[in-house]
This record gives structure tokens, sequence and C-alpha cells, in this order.
């Protein structure tokens, strides 16, 4: 079913004590709308904690990203098993960051995804266009192929399991979002692309995020368009006042 949903990235920010004061800073917000679905993601470190923190709040915990392989010789890696024993069942896959400082290709997210499913985890898959894609009128395109390559190999089944984030990479941390307008453009497109595949149902019960600094002064015009199901807040989750008016914006 199409969920609203407000992700916070907090991306390599906040170490443990700080991790404690914006939890408990978190427990402290009013999320208005019961039917909004509200989820923070501290660095693997503080899972954790944020896990036993939250767990008789409204606020679901996910991680940042995931190795593809179950266990082995991977050092520094993190596997789908480490998480779920931490009582974590959601999982960011394919973010901006990790393709651009990682080298995560295509291929790489789409054993990811697999691993993910594998592991009756539920998926964001991150996706969207530079700067210079935009300029060059072939956003569309780019994204087609993110989406065609890193996911499009699940079933219908699967669609249940996966969030998407659409983050044009020129608006994340920038200050410079794109305009509502522009969100929903994409968003119909990706919506369509979803359609013509998977066909009618799913590409209407599919949740597409929009990702790209999302603030409280711009989240209520953003989430008012009829393709965008909500946000993946990076700079803004890390203050719990204006994560939290975020998730009031709809
Ligand atoms: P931002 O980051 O809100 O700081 O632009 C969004 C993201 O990277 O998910």
């Amino acid at each position: 079913m199409r969920r609203k949903i407000v992700a916070g990235n907090w991306k390599m920010n906040k170490n443990l004590s700080e991790t404690t004061v914006l939890l408990e800073d978190l427990k402290k917000q009013e999320f208005k709308d019961e039917a909004v679905e509200v989820i923070v993601t501290p660095p693997f470190t503080n899972l954790s904690l944020a896990v036993t923190t939250l767990k008789d709040s409204k606020i679901n915990v996910a991680a940042q990203n995931m190795h593809q392989n179950a266990n082995g010789a991977f050092t520094g890696e993190i596997s789908a098993d480490m998480l779920k024993n931490t009582g974590v069942e959601t999982v960011i896959l394919g973010h901006s960051e990790r393709r651009a400082y990682f080298g995560e290709n295509d291929a790489l997210l789409a054993e990811k995804v697999d691993t993910a499913l594998k592991n009756n985890m539920e998926i964001i898959f991150c996706f969207g266009e530079e700067l210079e894609d935009r300029k060059g009128g072939k956003h569309f395109e780019v994204v087609e192929s993110q989406l065609k390559n890193g996911i499009f190999h699940v079933n219908d089944e699967n669609w249940k399991h996966i969030v998407l984030a659409y983050e044009p990479v020129w608006a994340i941390g920038t200050g410079e979002t794109a305009s509502p307008e522009q969100a929903q453009e994409m968003h119909a497109f990706i919506r369509k692309t979803i359609k013509e595949t998977f066909g009618e149902n799913t590409a209407a019960s599919v949740s597409i995020l929009y990702g790209g600094s999302v603030k409280p002064a711009n989240a209520s015009e953003i989430f008012a368009k009829p393709d965008v199901d909500g946000g993946l807040i990076g700079g803004a989750a890390l203050d719990a006042g204006n994560f939290s008016a975020i998730a009031n914006s709809f």
C-alpha cells in the first residue's frame, strides 16, 4: 500500500553521546499524523541504541547501507543478518554518496537489493541525476536506467518491500531544492515507468520519496504534489524540531 513516509538520513553524523541527545529530543516531538511513517537512520555504531531508545515510540530505525554478502572476509562491512539481529528491518540502498564516493554501481546495487529481499528487509532505494544530466536534458533517461538496472529485476510481490527515493544529486546538501513542479514531473515519470513494466496496481502502490534540501519551509509544497509520498531528509534530520516539522508537513 502507498504510505506517507519521512525518513531522516543522518549520514556520518552524531557520535554515541550526540545520538543519545537527538533520540531523546525526537521522542519529545509531536508527530501529528498517525498515517505518516517516521524513520531515522543513525550510523551503524548507534543503531542498537536507537532501536532500544525508540522501542515504544512511533519512530522506526533503518540503516544507511549494507553489504551484499551474507558474511565473510569483508573488512569493515555490515551484513543484513547483523542489521536484523540488531532489530533493524529497513535499509537505504543506492544513496548518491555511496554511488559517487564508494563506487556503488547499478549491478552492485541490484545484488544488494536481492540480499535485502532475501532477508525479508524493507528497502529505501535511492537514485537521481547529476547536474550535468539535467542541464543536458538527460535526467529522465538517467533515472530510467538507474531504475531498470538497479531494481527492476525484482518481481511484483517484492514491490511491497520497496520504497523509492528520487534524489537529484544537484539538490543534495546544496540548499538548492528541486521545485515542487520538478519533483512532481519526475515522480510522475517514475510511476509511469513502473506501470509500463509492472502494471497499474504496483505503480499506484509504491511510495516515492523526494530528497534534496527538504526543510520545514519547503516540505509542505513538495509533499502536496500528487506523486510525492514524503521525503528523505539529510541536514534537516539532525535537528529534532526541524525533522518533526517536516513530518508534520503533509
Ligand atoms: P539533504 O540530504 O537533505 O541534506 O539535501 C538528502 C539526502 O542526501 O538524503
